[in-house]
Formats: C-alpha cells, structure tokens, sequence
C-alpha cells in the first residue's frame, strides 16, 4: 500500500496490532527514517499499550518491551554486532512466547529469524511511503488475509 502520511502508517500498524494473535513475528526493514518506529507505533497502539509508555526506536536498548493486550516485544537490532548478542537478550524465547514481537532491521539478521510476517517500507517522497506486507508462513497468510479484509473497508 501507498502510506501517504505518518498517521496512515500507524493506522495500518493498528490494524495489525488490534488482528495479532500471541506468538505472531513481524520482521519491520527499510531506511533510517523510512517508518518502521512509527509503524511499531501503530501495533502498540492496536494491542492497547498505554500512552504512559512511548514507543521509541530501542536503538541503544535492542529491546523494549510494552505491556497491552498481549505484551509487546521491540526489538531494533541496528546495533546489534553478532547473533550471539541476539540470543543473549533472550529472543528466541521471546519470539517463540506469549506476545507479539516486532524486529526493526530485521534484514541484518534474516537468516538468523524465522517470522511470520515482513514489511518492507520504501521513502518515496517526504510523506509518502510504499508498505509491503508478506507472509512468511500460513499464520502470517491468514492474518494478512483478514488485515486486507478489514483495511478501509
Ligand atoms: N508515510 C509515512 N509513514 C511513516 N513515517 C512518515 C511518513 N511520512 C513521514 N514520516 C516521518 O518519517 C519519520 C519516520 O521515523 P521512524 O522513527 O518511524 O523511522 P524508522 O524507520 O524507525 O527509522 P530508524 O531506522 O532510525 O529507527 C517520522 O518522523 C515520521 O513522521
Ligand atoms: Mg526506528
């Protein structure tokens, strides 16, 4: 889809935020800038994470964790130097837990992660934004079947 604004994309993260079932694994990549901090915006505010706690690109951190409907896992993995630190922070047993996590830079990493889901975000112009999601296994199918079905409409 074309995010024409900020607001666009985290309506879509929303979406995915409110549809998550626990467990589920979005891999976020693009640019510095691109949106993938706005879009993990969206979800947080989708699984009913509190204003109280801002969702911030975990950059220095490689996690924060946020607590809604289902607990919120944000990993951003610009940092990140090995695979080794990624196990060290637990992410396996988060990935494979009770709530829905969300990889910013991803792509560093693709081998290392098994996912459900992929967005890839595109800067087209200041505001514009080209979002592509695919599925990486039948739960992220049928999770991007029922976002298309209820996306503005
Ligand atoms: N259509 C759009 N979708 C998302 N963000 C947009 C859009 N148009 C403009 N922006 C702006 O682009 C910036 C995106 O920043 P954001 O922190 O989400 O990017 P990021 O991909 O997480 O970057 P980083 O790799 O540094 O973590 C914000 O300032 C946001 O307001
Ligand atoms: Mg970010």
């Amino acid at each position: 889809m074309i995010s024409a604004g900020p607001e666009d994309t985290r309506a879509l993260g929303q979406l995915l935020g409110e549809l998550a079932d626990a467990g589920l694994v979005v891999l976020l990549n693009g640019d510095l800038g691109a949106g993938k901090t706005c879009f993990a915006q969206g979800v947080a505010s989708g699984l009913g994470v509190s204003s109280v706690s801002p969702v911030t690109s975990p950059s220095y951190t490689l996690l924060n964790i946020h607590h809604g409907r289902l607990p919120l896992y944000h990993f951003d993995l610009y940092r990140l130097s090995q695979v080794d630190d990624l196990a060290e922070l637990g992410y396996d047993e988060f990935a494979e837990g009770d709530g829905l996590t969300l990889v910013e830079w991803a792509d560093r990493m693709t081998d290392a992660l098994s996912a459900s889901v992929i967005v890839s975000i595109e800067h087209l112009t200041e505001l514009q934004r080209k979002l592509c999601l695919a599925a990486l296994d039948d739960c992220g199918e049928n999770l991007l079947e029922h976002l298309a079905s209820q996306w503005q409409g």
